[in-house]
């Protein structure tokens, strides 16, 4: 089978096997059957395919999650807590989220892919991380064969990671995940664009609606939508550098963009690295880098994942040989 329609990369690789499920118990029974028909292929799970690149064809059996329901599990004086479906697509809950008014998930609003993979890599923007309103998940173990309760501490998370990208990689299904959500809403606008998002589009009373709305009007603004030019998000993450070799950079580069992390390291803008280096808006047959957002690698359409992967090499040893500092991928390599 292509996996093409299952990578918002839109890359066309095959895979060796692929099943989809709709409940813990129809995983269970898949992977009965797989274990008489290829007793040792070894098994990924795939969500919405908006963190993936593929590079090459995928010698294992892909399952596709689609468990679905979002359901409100427990109630206190100031939070609901929301126990959402890994199948479920991750703006959808949001939306729902802002139409019941349960606050905390606004500022993630249309962020691509399924609820199941949000704490994969503790998905973020605009100011918020999902470790912030997560209350627990539950997950199947694949060689256990049993159902796991994960808390935050648990889950390890951290900037676009958690214990799914590293320990346990390809180790659990994520099955569910609970979110604890506000009745009164905190709102968080601390993150720059959205204060003039939401003064260009006259808003007068602050609330989740319109935060979403702001949230929505500044991604489309720069991010490609991967139903017309195939991409996974930000192809590398933020990197964090030492105040002191920061402070070197930006006494040679005035116009540096970088963040104070909390424990006093600086985070720097991957984006305007890149773009400095010269790649924004660069094209070598479809493999490319958005030419709004540099931070973005693109197919315009036939490029294999091996080409994609290949120019994030040359990225990064570009930004490693003018700024001293190495980037990381922040997207899944299969
Ligand atoms: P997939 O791509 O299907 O899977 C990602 C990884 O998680 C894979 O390793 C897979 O094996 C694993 N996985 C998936 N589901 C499960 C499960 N149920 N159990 C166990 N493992 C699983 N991310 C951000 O954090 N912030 C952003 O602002 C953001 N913006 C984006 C904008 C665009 C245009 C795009 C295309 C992507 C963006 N992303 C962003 C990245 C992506 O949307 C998120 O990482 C999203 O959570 C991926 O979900 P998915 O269902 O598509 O995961
Ligand atoms: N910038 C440039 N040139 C570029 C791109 C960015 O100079 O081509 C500079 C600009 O100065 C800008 C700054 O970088 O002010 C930050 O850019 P932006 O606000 O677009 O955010 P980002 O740091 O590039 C991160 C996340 C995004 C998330 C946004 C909003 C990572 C790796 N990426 O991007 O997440 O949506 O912030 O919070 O942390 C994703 O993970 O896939 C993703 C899209």
């Amino acid at each position: 089978l292509s996996l093409r329609q299952y990578n918002t990369f839109g890359i066309d690789v095959k895979a060796k096997l692929f099943a989809e499920f709709n409940s813990v118990t129809q995983l269970q029974e898949i992977l009965q059957y797989i274990q008489h028909l290829a007793p040792r292929i070894p098994r990924m799970v795939l969500g919405g395919g908006s963190n993936v690149l593929f590079t090459g064809n995928v010698q294992a059996l892909v399952l596709k999650n689609g468990i679905s329901g979002i359901e409100l599990v427990k109630e206190d004086e100031q939070f609901v807590y929301i126990k959402v479906g890994a199948g479920v697509n991750w703006h959808s809950f949001v939306q729902h989220c802002v139409q019941q008014g349960w606050a905390g998930v606004e500022n993630l609003s249309l962020i691509p892919g399924n609820a199941g993979a949000s704490p994969m890599q503790n998905i973020g923007a605009y100011g918020v991380e999902i470790k912030d309103v997560f209350e627990e998940l539950e997950a199947y173990h694949l060689t256990d064969k049993t159902v796991v309760t994960f808390s935050a501490t648990d889950c390890a998370f951290g900037y676009r990671e958690s214990v799914f990208k590293r320990k346990y990689k390809d180790q659990f299904v994520i099955l569910t995940v609970t979110y604890r959500l506000r009745k009164n809403p905190i709102f968080h606008t601390t993150y720059g664009a959205i204060n003039e998002e939401l003064e260009k589009i006259g808003v007068k009373e602050l609330s989740i609606t319109a935060i979403s709305q702001a949230v929505i009007n500044i991604r489309s603004s720069k991010l490609p939508d991967p139903k017309q030019i195939g991409n996974a998000g930000s192809f590398f993450k933020n990197p964090s550098i030492s105040k002191e070799q920061y402070d070197q950079l930006k006494n040679e580069f005035t116009s540096l963009v970088a963040y104070t992390n909390p424990d006093g390291t600086m985070k720097l803008a991957a984006g305007w690295l890149i773009e400095q280096c010269g790649w924004k808006g660069y094209r070598k047959g479809d493999a490319g880098c958005h030419a709004k957002q540099a931070l973005v690698l693109v197919n315009y359409g036939a490029a294999t994942g091996k080409e994609i992967y290949d120019l994030s090499g040359e990225i990064m040893l570009s930004v490693k040989a003018k700024f001293g500092v190495e980037l990381e991928r922040e997207v899944n390599i299969i």
